[in-house]
């Protein structure tokens, strides 16, 4: 009868990883018997709760004993280390397979969360797989008596949609195996390899040469182990002999692809998204759960989509369906991986309310024998009576005798056959074992190369022994003294390494890539213990020296992204000149530029190998990574965040792409499904033309982002005009171009404000109407122009709350064109937050680049209104007065806060400044009105008007003086601003060594003095000017009274 239960769910929480601890990174996670708790890092004061079947904490509280096993630190501590991983989740599974059910496991969780040390485990700590199968065989050793067993053991991997069976002996067929489906059976591979088992030993064997073909596979075809799912299937016959009956059950353990979640602000939509299988079956296996979920609430006819892909045809029974399921979803505790966490949480949430009908299942082929069984006792019944009877003939009980031996034959047959097979199973694993006990004599012999991978479980696993002599490396192995070598950028003779008198150098090939310590080499170099070496676009070594020269060190630092680091320093890009690392502290976590930096050291063998398949595909284009810096476009200049994009050049007719990080990782997907294709038509042979609109290496041209400008508006609410030259900086802090631009308070016709309608007090503002123009003079020195003749540009710019863009006219063939544009903006009733926006904020101009094929970018006034004389109508929303509470702040590091509170105390000293104002003006007003009395009983009545022109244009001189003091002085503040930025943007050099940093921080107070002086002047001259206005006022009104 059927079970109805629901899927199990359990999170656990790992360790601190290595970059983690480097980045002094927060644990955001707590636990407490089956909840989850975990911290927004950017709202501390927010927590999301999640409750599980069971929460493992794995992250604190253990020590390594001395056989390297992680345990508890104290009994009963409450770290859940692998064994205690397997009490709750592994025995249940167990218990369940032995009883007959279908079984499935399966690890969900970003890249680098531990799903395959879950499953697998590393070293002693051995995971749920090798501990399920040597608890399987103990039980089976101990229920031998009642039962007889057999265990199949297959091995697969998904990737792009395609099946690769890791045990096979043959080579991999083009495709992959195919998936089929029968009405009893489901969907199954076709001519998947299942080995016969008897012992967890031979299982661990089996484990071993499935990691070393998924290896060679992903090192030979390119491929990211990460983005591929690892299918185990233990199947489980039990044979009870006695009570003739007969279990069969299907155990899959699955260790899914890093469920790696695009960040939103580079997920644009591409193209050829369409196409992409990147992980559809990661996609299906997240929407056939939905779905599940929905009809466990109550929705009526859901669509549950599993033919949509691999994985999930393959897992139809798990979910839903005949098994009992269980998920371990695994996160990071790491306040950088916060939206990946989340997002793994709540996928495991939904999950949790599959519900499953298991049944315990009956194989056919038993149902034979037990049939044939059935039969030989009636047989023998009968002879027996015949016997009894006494008229048994001759004949009678030959034919009876030949029906039982057939049948007996018959049962002996089926069962033999798994004899057989398993005679078989044993062979090729002594020819194994050889293997292994050979290479381990050799490990003690030579030194040697050691593979070493993204994915922690596909490193040290390939070993490339260097014995006495020369030995060519390269794709060629037809001579003795080669070392085949395949994957992406290898020669056929790539190097040449040498083992001679107890050293070992290596050659390159003339035209091939050999990185030693993230350096090019081009000569014979000689190689030491431990040196990292890159071969071609992306394969990695490390070297392992003689055995005498190797000490007891540990070799895992030498990781994966240790190489990655090592090549991003040779580029100058350092964790540190992202973050401004002060005084050797830890970096004051900035979870967006420490993600900026692992995007970047995660997308930089992504972008060698692209180049790889782009030069041997003859595509012509080129790749390079860019940091850019979002406070670019931040209208405030204060946004830290980075983002990593890819432009892409095509050299000869010099177009410019820009790709998001998430466009790049789904093209490069489709470029090495276009390698592959090639690789499997062969070298020479030529491919069916590829159209232009399905290449993975072209797109359509479009205008591109090559920087922006910042012109502040604080003088406008002062009705005082603005007249600058703004340097338009690039993302990466290159000069594009100077822009000469105006911004010129106005009457609504148009016509400039003259001096006198300056105005001291801007909150005068507030509900009244406010026009202005911007003015875009000239562009010059344009670099885009400069670098190709046959270019434009354009310039956009948004103003406050305007529901468009607007943009220059395209501007073609001109390095320094006259541009002459002028918008006009009103804001009919001005409110507080426009007031607010004007005084804090730049306007952003953007300059778009234009290239020949490309069409301009059309400016859109959906929702853009304007008044009779075409003016642009701004400050059209009622806009929240929070709005220009500015939260950046928080987050600032410590040398920018410096730099802040200073803009702080600069505001409020502008404040004390207008308060200083304003009781002048009423003390002038007071002592006007004074005087006015005075000659009113002199003189007389009617020489009132002349009085009072008087006294106007007392009041009008001076307070033109002080407008004109403002003025100057906002001016030079727009150059403080402009050093404020030119701060932000200041990083330490790019080798910053020890020496470096210190002339950085050198440098770093300079530019902090220079800031301070200019800043203290600024005030001084204005306060001088305020003091002499107010000395000026005294003076006159003396002279009146
Ligand atoms: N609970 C844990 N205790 C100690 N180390 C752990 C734990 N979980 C993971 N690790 C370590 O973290 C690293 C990454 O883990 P793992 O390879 O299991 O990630 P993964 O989720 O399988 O990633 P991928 O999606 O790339 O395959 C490994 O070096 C592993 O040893
Ligand atoms: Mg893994």
């Amino acid at each position: 009868m059927a079970t109805k239960d629901c899927v199990k769910v359990a999170v656990r929480v790992r360790p601190f990883n290595k970059r983690e601890k480097e980045a002094g990174g927060r644990c955001i996670i707590s636990i407490s018997a089956n909840n989850l708790a975990i911290q927004d890092p950017r709202n501390q004061q927010s927590w999301r709760t999640f409750t599980f079947d069971f929460a493992y904490w794995s992250h604190s509280g253990f020590v390594r004993n001395t056989d390297g096993l992680f345990l508890p630190e104290e009994t009963g501590g409450r770290y859940a280390d692998q064994a205690s991983i397997f009490e709750g989740l592994g025995q249940g599974l167990l218990e369940n397979a032995v009883q007959g059910y279908n079984a499935t496991l399966l690890a969900y969780g970003q890249t680098g969360s531990g799903k395959s040390y879950s499953m697998v485990g590393n070293g002693p700590n051995k995971g749920l797989v090798p501990t399920f199968c040597h608890r399987l065989f103990q039980f089976i050793k101990s229920h031998q008596d009642s039962r007889q067993c057999q265990v199949f053991f297959s091995m697969l991997e998904i990737y792009n949609e395609q099946v690769i069976d890791l045990l096979s002996k043959t080579s991999r067929s083009p495709g992959g195996l195919r998936v089929r489906e029968e009405q009893h059976r489901g969907f199954y591979v076709e001519g998947l390899r299942k080995v016969p088992c008897e012992s967890a030993v031979q299982v661990e064997r089996l484990m071993e040469q499935g990691t070393r073909t998924r290896t060679t596979a992903a090192t030979r075809m390119n491929t990211n182990s990460s983005r591929s799912h690892m299918l185990i299937i233990v199947q489980l016959k039990q044979i009870f002999s006695k009570e003739c009956i007969t279990k069969q059950s299907n155990i899959n353990l699955v260790d899914l692809a890093g469920s790696e979640r695009q960040r939103s602000s580079g997920s644009e939509v591409d193209r050829l998204k369409e196409g992409t299988a990147i992980n559809l079956s990661l996609t299906t296996l997240g929407n056939v759960i939905s779905a599940l979920a929905d009809v466990s609430l109550g929705k009526k006819a859901v669509h549950i989509p599993y033919r949509d892909s691999i994985l999930t045809k393959l897992l139809q029974s798990a979910l839903g369906g005949n098994s009992r399921t269980v998920m371990i979803a695994t996160v990071s505790p790491a306040d950088i991986c916060y939206e990946e966490s989340i997002s793994t949480l709540r996928y495991a949430e939904r999950a949790k309310r599959i519900q499953n009908k298991a049944v315990v299942n009956k194989g056919p082929t038993e149902r034979l024998v037990k049939e044939l069984k059935a039969e030989n006792a009636r047989l023998l019944l009968r002879l027996s009576r015949l016997d009894q009877e006494g008229r048994q003939t001759d004949q009678e009980t030959k034919e009876l005798r030949r029906l039982l031996t057939h049948n007996e034959l018959q049962i002996r047959a089926i069962q033999t056959l798994w004899e057989q097979h398993l005679q078989e199973a044993l062979k090729d694993w002594e020819t194994q074992y050889t293997n292994i006990t050979q290479e381990r004599r050799m490990v003690q012999m030579y030194p040697y190369m050691l593979n070493v991978n993204e994915d922690a479980q596909l490193s040290g696993v390939i070993k490339l022994f260097i014995q006495e002599g020369n030995w060519d490396v390269g794709l060629e192995d037809s001579s003795p003294k080669s070392i085949p070598l395949r994957g992406l950028g290898i020669q056929k003779r790539h190097a040449i390494f040498s083992n001679q008198q107890h050293r070992v150098t290596v050659t390159p090939v003339s035209g091939s890539k050999v990185t030693v310590n993230g350096i090019p080499i081009t000569q014979k170099t000689e190689l030491q213990h431990l040196d990292r070496l890159i071969l071609g676009s992306n394969n990695t070594y490390l070297f392992i020296g003689f055995p005498t020269d190797r000490a007891t060190d540990d070799w895992s630092r030498f990781d994966y992204d240790y190489f990655q680091s090592e090549l991003a320093a040779a580029e100058g890009i350092h964790l540190h000149s992202l973050c401004a690392k002060q005084d050797q502290r830890p970096v004051q976590s900035n979870p967006s530029l420490l993600a900026a930096f692992y995007d970047y050291i995660r997308l930089m063998p992504m972008v060698a190998e692209a180049n790889q398949m782009s030069q041997e595909l003859n595509k012509g284009v080129e790749f390079n990574l860019e940091i850019k810096n979002l406070a670019m476009s931040d209208s405030k200049g204060h946004d830290l965040e980075k983002e990593i994009a890819v432009r892409v050049t095509c050299v000869e007719r010099k177009q410019v792409w820009m790709w998001s990080k998430a466009k790049f990782i789904n093209r490069k997907f489709l470029m090495e499904e276009l390698y592959q294709q090639q690789a499997e038509v062969g070298e020479g042979a030529d491919m069916p033309p590829l159209s232009r609109e399905k290449d993975p290496f072209w797109d359509p041209l479009e205008p591109l982002h090559l920087g922006s400008a910042h012109l502040w508006l604080q003088s406008l609410p002062f009705h005082i005009p603005v007249e600058e030259q703004v340097e338009v900086v690039g993302s990466e802090g290159t000069e594009e171009a100077m822009l000469q631009i105006q911004l010129v308070p106005c009457h609504p016709t148009g016509l400039p404000l003259g001096e006198d309608d300056i105005l001291i007090d801007p909150t005068e503002l507030l509900g009244k109407r406010l026009d202005f123009q911007l003015v875009m003079d000239r562009c010059c020195g344009l670099r885009w122009l400069r670098e190709a003749r046959n270019r434009g540009v354009q310039i956009g710019f948004q103003m406050f709350d305007c529901p468009q863009p607007l943009y220059t006219p395209a501007m073609w063939h001109n390095a320094n064109p006259l541009l002459q544009h002028r918008v006009q903006f009103t804001a009919l009733n001005t409110s507080p937050a426009l007031l607010n926006y004007l005084q804090n904020s730049a306007l952003v101009l953007q300059l778009w680049g234009l290239q020949e094929g490309c069409s301009d970018i059309v400016i859109c006034l959906n929702g853009v209104m304007v008044t009779p004389e075409d003016s642009i109508i701004i400050d059209t929303a009622a806009i929240s007065e929070n709005m220009a509470v500015d939260s950046a702040g928080s987050e600032l590091n410590p040398s920018l806060q410096a730099l802040q509170e200073d803009l702080e105390q600069l505001k409020s000293s502008n404040v004390a400044l207008r308060k200083e104002n304003r009781a002048l003006r009423e003390q002038l007003g007071a002592s006007g009105l004074s005087g006015a009395l005075s000659l009113l009983s002199a003189r007389g009545v009617d020489s009132g008007r002349g009085c009072r022109e008087r006294r106007s244009s007392l009041r009008t001189s001076c307070d033109a003086q002080l407008a004109r003091a403002l003025k100057v002085f906002y001016h030079s503040m727009t150059s403080v601003r402009g050093q404020l930025l030119r701060l932000q943007r200041h990083r330490p050099s790019e080798d910053a060594d020890l020496l470096g940093l210190r002339l950085f921080v050198d440098e770093h107070a300079h530019l902090l003095k220079d800031f301070g002086e200019q800043l203290e002047q600024c005030v001084s001259v204005l306060k001088q000017e305020v003091a002499t206005i107010v000395r000026r006022k005294r003076d006159k009104s003396g002279g009146w009274s």
